[in-house]
């Protein structure tokens, strides 16, 4: 299938009403371009749940507190194109900052409040960031009406604000969490992998071996104690040395993001990570079940 490229939503929004006349289902990914295997395995799976699929590829500048981030933040439409397409997108929408945010660089006087759940973890880190990625999806989700819409589960506390959005607010859209996809080394695929030097993509893989120490300690022994697993996941990150900054490692509520305590129950925790490496901010997670592939634990 040939995808088309269309640079206004409002282009995007007009095919969409006429899909859905057709009586099409619309799958959605929003991304922000930089696309990899991870975003590929999101387009094939709405491709083959759905009609059509719509991709989204903007850089939204109102997610980002820091403007340098923003700015560093890589892009690559053509490469995105040819991958979207390839993974059976229909059409592929790359609007201009102007289009979605008139006001730009001042924020919009309407923004979506997420509430506490943007208040933790990633939203302490990044204060503004959920209520800017809840702005942006609650758009897009207005503009394309899809009936499912497709987010990794990487990204997994912002999946959790995308499913209370637009529970809230646009109950008739289907969120499906994706499971996140791994280099051969374990490393989950994020855009940002690309500004890992070499000697931080080596450190980097401390992340999704902690998900695997904590998988395993669990597996050893399910009385283990959230407060263990914490350290051992800490423990486990930090053997990546001198270019790695822990800002979380902790075992959490699956629903509320909960800090757990003592014996944990595996059906309803996760184990969340994020550590800056060599300047560039990484983020894991997994349930308790998880466990690296042997070749993924013992790479060099
Ligand atoms: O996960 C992302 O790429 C972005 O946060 C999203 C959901 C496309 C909103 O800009």
């Amino acid at each position: 299938m040939v995808a088309v490229l269309h640079h206004s939503l409002a282009e995007t929004q007009a095919a969409c009403r006429k899909f859905a006349q057709q009586g099409l289902s619309i799958g959605f990914v929003p991304t922000m371009g930089a696309l990899h295997a991870g975003h590929g395995s999101l387009i094939s799976r709405a491709a083959r749940e759905n009609d059509v699929v719509v991709v989204s590829d903007f850089v939204n500048p109102l997610q980002f507190g820091d403007l340098g981030d923003l700015d560093a933040y890589p892009r690559d439409l053509d490469g995105d194109v040819a991958l979207a397409r390839s993974a059976g997108a229909t059409v592929v929408c790359a609007p201009q900052v102007h289009e979605l945010y008139p006001t730009w660089p001042e924020a919009p006087a309407t923004m979506v409040s997420v509430g506490p759940l943007a208040e933790i973890f990633e939203g302490a880190a990044r204060p503004g960031h959920f209520n800017g990625v809840a702005t942006i999806v609650t758009k897009l989700h207005n503009a394309v009406r899809p009936t499912r819409a497709y987010y990794g589960e990487k990204d997994f506390q912002q999946l959790a604000v995308i499913r209370q959005i637009t529970s809230d607010l646009s109950p008739d859209v289907e969120i499906i969490g994706c499971t996140t996809k791994r280099e051969a080394d374990g490393l989950a695929m994020s855009s940002r992998n690309v500004r890992l030097s070499a000697e931080a993509r080596v450190a980097a893989r401390g992340l999704s071996r902690a998900l695997h120490v904590a998988g395993q300690a669990f597996r050893a022994n399910p009385q283990v104690s959230a407060e263990t697993l914490n350290e051992l996941m800490a423990t486990s990150v930090l053997a990546g040395g001198d270019l790695v900054t822990l800002d979380y490692a902790v075992v959490v509520d699956a629903s509320t993001f909960a800090r757990a305590t003592g014996p944990v129950d595996p059906t309803a925790t996760r184990c969340l990570i994020t550590a800056i490496v060599g300047g560039v901010r990484l983020l894991d997670n997994a349930g308790l079940t998880f466990t690296l592939a042997d070749e993924m634990s013992t790479s060099p």
